[in-house]
């Protein structure tokens, strides 16, 4: 771990758990419908691969790059699509597949953006949340772990574009970004 991280928030076996948990709970809720996972770059890659594969029922899968507007760690909730899905929506039973959701405004944003291509359902799978981050109110139908209000890094999540590749989820000491 050496001095980059202050603790690990989530060990790999608790992601691991969460992860299934929400398997479980997608694979009930969208038997025998074709759903198709939207995932989130580029931070929802860990979540999407393990949960994809944690599916028991056939799905398939689509991507969309987004960034926010706005300097260092927060985000500004204006948003711009770098690269946007390859499937047509329309009638599709879509669920985004997120890493966490903090401010909550890009997920809001990617949101209304998608409900414009008219699904047949729209929902929203996320790891992490930070309830006492939230600027605005979302309908999120699977929360993996609600989190404090820090900055963590692992598991798909970055600084500065490192740390991504953590088997597990820590918070990243002061000092790093300080
Ligand atoms: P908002 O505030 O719009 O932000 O909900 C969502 C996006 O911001 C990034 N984010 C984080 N990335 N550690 C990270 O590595 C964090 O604690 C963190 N909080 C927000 C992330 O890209 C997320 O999709
Ligand atoms: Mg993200």
């Amino acid at each position: 771990m050496g001095d980059k991280l202050e603790k690990i928030l989530l060990s790999e076996a608790e992601i691991s758990e969460g992860i299934s948990r929400l398997a479980a709970e997608v694979d009930a809720d969208y038997a025998g419908r074709d759903v198709l996972l939207v995932g989130v770059l580029n931070g929802a890659l860990m979540v999407m691969a393990d949960l994809s594969r944690a599916l028991h029922n056939p799905i398939t899968m689509d991507w969309m790059a987004i960034s926010s507007y706005g300097a260092g760690t927060k985000s500004s909730g204006v948003v711009r699509i770098l690269k946007d899905l390859d499937t047509d929506i329309k009638d599709r039973h879509v669920l985004v597949v997120e890493d966490i959701i903090d401010s909550g405004l890009t997920l809001s944003w990617l949101l209304s953006n998608l409900r414009q291509r008219q699904p047949a359902s729209l929902e929203v799978c996320t790891l992490l949340r930070k309830p006492d981050a939230a600027k605005v109110e979302i309908d999120v139908k699977y929360i993996g772990f609600d989190i404090p209000n820090e900055f963590v890094v692992g598991y798909g999540l970055d600084y500065a574009h490192r740390f991504r590749n953590l088997p597990f989820i820590g918070k990243l000491a002061p000092h790093v970004y300080s």
